[in-house]
C-alpha cells in the first residue's frame, strides 16, 4: 500500500521531470528560433531600408540647399520640424523670407538674433527670386545676345527663324536653329521663356 503510494509517486516524479525537461526543451527551440530568426528580421529590414535609401529616387533625388554661408544655421534650426525640402525649392524675396520665418517663430522656431540674421543672409543669397525669364518669341537680338550669352549672328538667327516659322515652343526648338551652338541654349533652359 505503502510502496505503491510511493511508486506512484516516484512516477508522477519522473512525469514531473520529463515534462519540465520537455518544456525545457521546447522553450528553448522557442527562444533560440526567436534570437535567430530576429536578426534575420533585422536585417531583411535595414536592407529594405537601406535599398529605398539608396534606391529609391525619392532620397538621391530630395532637393538640397546650396551651399553658402548661414547654411549650417539654416540646417541645424529650420529642420527641426520639417525636412529642408519644405523650402529647398522655395523663391522669396527678402521681405517675405522674413514673413516667413516670423511665423516660423510663432510655430516654435528658437532663435538668436545672429542665428536670425545668418537665416536671412542665406535665404536672401540662396533662396531670393529667380532671374525674369527671356521670352525667346519677342525679345530682341541684343537682348538675346546678352541674356542668353550668345554671338550676335546666334542671336539674329533666332530672330529670323522666329520671323520665318513662327513661335517657338520649347528650349529644344531653339537649341535646333541652324547656326545656334544647342550646348549654349541647354545651358540656359531654365531662363528661356515663351
Ligand atoms: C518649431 C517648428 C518649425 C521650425 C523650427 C521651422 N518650421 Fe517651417 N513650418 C513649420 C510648420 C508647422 C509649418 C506648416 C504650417 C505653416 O505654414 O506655418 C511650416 C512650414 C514652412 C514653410 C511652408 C509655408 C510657407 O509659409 O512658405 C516654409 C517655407 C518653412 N516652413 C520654412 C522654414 C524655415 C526657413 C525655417 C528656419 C528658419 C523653418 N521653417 C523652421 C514648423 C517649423
Amino acid at each position: 500500500m505503502l510502496s505503491s503510494k510511493f511508486g506512484h509517486m516516484r512516477a508522477l516524479n519522473v512525469t514531473i521531470r520529463i515534462g519540465s525537461f520537455c518544456f525545457a526543451v521546447v522553450s528553448l527551440l522557442l527562444f533560440s528560433s526567436f534570437f535567430y530568426s530576429t536578426p534575420a528580421q533585422t536585417n531583411a529590414q535595414s536592407d529594405s531600408q537601406s535599398g529605398a535609401q539608396t534606391g529609391t529616387p525619392t532620397k538621391a533625388q530630395a532637393p538640397m540647399l546650396p551651399d553658402g554661408p548661414g547654411k549650417q544655421v539654416v540646417m541645424q534650426k529650420c529642420t527641426q520640424c520639417h525636412g529642408q525640402e519644405m523650402f529647398a525649392l522655395v523663391r522669396k524675396t527678402p521681405d517675405d523670407w522674413d514673413q516667413t520665418v516670423t511665423k516660423m517663430t510663432t510655430n516654435g522656431l528658437v532663435v538668436t538674433d545672429e542665428e536670425y540674421d545668418a537665416i536671412m543672409t542665406y535665404l536672401a543669397a540662396n533662396l531670393g527670386p529667380l532671374p525674369p525669364k527671356i521670352n525667346v518669341n519677342k525679345t530682341t537680338a541684343a537682348d538675346l545676345q546678352k541674356g542668353l550669352g550668345l554671338t550676335d549672328a546666334e542671336a539674329q538667327a533666332i530672330v529670323k527663324f522666329r520671323g520665318d516659322h513662327g513661335d517657338f515652343k520649347t528650349w529644344n526648338d531653339v537649341a535646333k536653329v541652324d547656326g545656334v551652338d544647342p550646348k549654349k541654349i541647354e545651358a540656359k533652359k531654365d531662363v528661356i521663356g515663351f
